[in-house]
């Protein structure tokens, strides 16, 4: 049943808008976002979508129609998120508004979602630009896109209290069909898109180690690239954040540097060179070179920023010897959630079920495996 069928079902009226927001895929530029630096990524098919009626009253209802749970909160009492619910979301968006002086009103709501949940493919930013959208056009408030996606990061940093950057909402909103985008978080904007070469697709692994950025070390991590930006900052005034620090520069200041901040901030500066490399060969049509940056982003996780996890390192080693894959890493913050393979479209059948097999032996659990297409942006409806 379509979300709008369900939510005729459980409210017995119609909706007034229906809005559809992907989740995203990073492909290179791990942990730049925050450092104003440079990131590739796509938004996926899989979307979450957020219909809504305005109501009277107070009290807001919002289902999940994936899962049938149900959620009320009471407009006046959403200041602060509550332990494990998933609106918090959809309610921090409705505080982020409130600060900007606009009232979201009464609405009963719902969600159908095909993200996988806590995987690494920013299932909360979808829902963040999913309910934001909803919003913008039920209620007409019009607001930038960049605006929309600052929204929801103050979602995740502010009320929820996990320091993201802009990369999620970002590639939600601004994705292309078939296309990945190359995104500047110095200026915040898109500066191109660039197209996989014919013939090669991402296979999502998962590796069913829960990620979840409320109770990880991203808080941590960010602030030892705060660190580095701070300490080189101090003795150059050209440097305010990452992005403005090269290898070089890194490597002569590492007799000042905490060892471990260091090793964080070589992760990142090389992801930032990454990125710019990765364009150049994918446009040159170099996949083979550009499948050895992603293997090489993920040896820096691991070594480096300490973002992976035994899961993690297992998919990735994999792909080095099933045939069909031409680079792997993890994707989005870590410490659990996917890996993305670089797979060429025709053996990508054999690959998932070898990598699926593989996966079985080494961990006596399934993996979650899918074959991305590469999907559009947020778009929202009047009904
Ligand atoms: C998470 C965050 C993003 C970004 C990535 C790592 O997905 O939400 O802002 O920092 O991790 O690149």
């Amino acid at each position: 049943m379509s979300i709008i069928e369900q939510f005729i079902a459980a409210y017995g009226a119609e909706p007034i808008v229906l809005s559809r927001a992907p989740g995203r895929l990073e492909i290179l530029g791990n942990h730049t976002d925050y450092n104003e630096g440079l990131t590739l990524s796509a938004a996926v098919e899989q979307a979450t979508e957020f219909a809504l009626r305005p109501v009277d009253g107070r009290i807001c209802t919002m289902r999940d129609f994936r899962d049938g749970s149900v959620v009320e909160f009471n407009l006046n009492e959403i200041d602060k998120p509550r332990p494990k619910d998933w609106t918090n979301y959809v309610k921090g968006v409705i505080v982020e508004l409130r600060k900007r002086d606009i009232e979201i009103p009464t609405f009963q709501g719902a969600i159908l979602s095909t993200v996988p949940l806590s995987a690494g493919m920013s299932s909360s930013a979808a829902l963040e630009v999913a309910a934001s959208f909803a919003f913008a056009e039920a209620f007409a408030i019009d607001l930038p896109k960049p605006e929309w996606a600052k929204i929801g990061q103050a979602v995740e940093n502010d009320y929820l209290g996990v320091n993201t950057g802009l990369l999620d909402q970002f590639s939600s909103i601004y994705g292309k069909k078939n296309s990945l985008i190359f995104s500047d978080f110095r200026t915040n904007e898109v500066i191109k898109n660039v197209t996989l070469p014919e013939g090669y697709m991402i296979v999502v692994a998962n590796s069913m180690h829960k990620h979840d950025l409320v109770s990880s070390d991203y808080n941590v991590r960010r602030q030892s690239c705060e660190n580095v930006a701070e300490a080189m900052g101090a003795k150059d005034s050209t440097i305010e954040a990452l992005r403005d620090v090269s290898l070089e520069q890194l490597e002569q200041a590492k007799s000042y540097l905490d060892i471990q901040d260091y090793r964080r901030a070589l992760h990142v500066v090389g992801e930032n060179e990454r990125v710019l490399s990765g364009i150049e060969l994918l446009e040159a049509g170099d996949v083979v070179a550009f499948g050895q940056l992603l293997f090489a982003s993920h040896l820096s996780s691991r070594d480096n920023f300490a973002n992976s996890c035994p899961e993690l390192d297992f998919l990735v080693e994999q792909a080095k010897s099933i045939p069909g894959c031409l680079g792997a890493r993890l994707s989005g913050g870590g410490f659990g959630g996917i890996s993305i393979h670089l797979v060429k479209v025709e053996e990508a059948d054999r690959y998932c079920e070898r990598i699926a097999a593989a996966f079985k032996l080494q961990t006596g659990i399934e993996t979650e495996i899918i074959q991305c297409a590469i999907g559009a942006g947020a778009t929202v409806k009047a009904l």
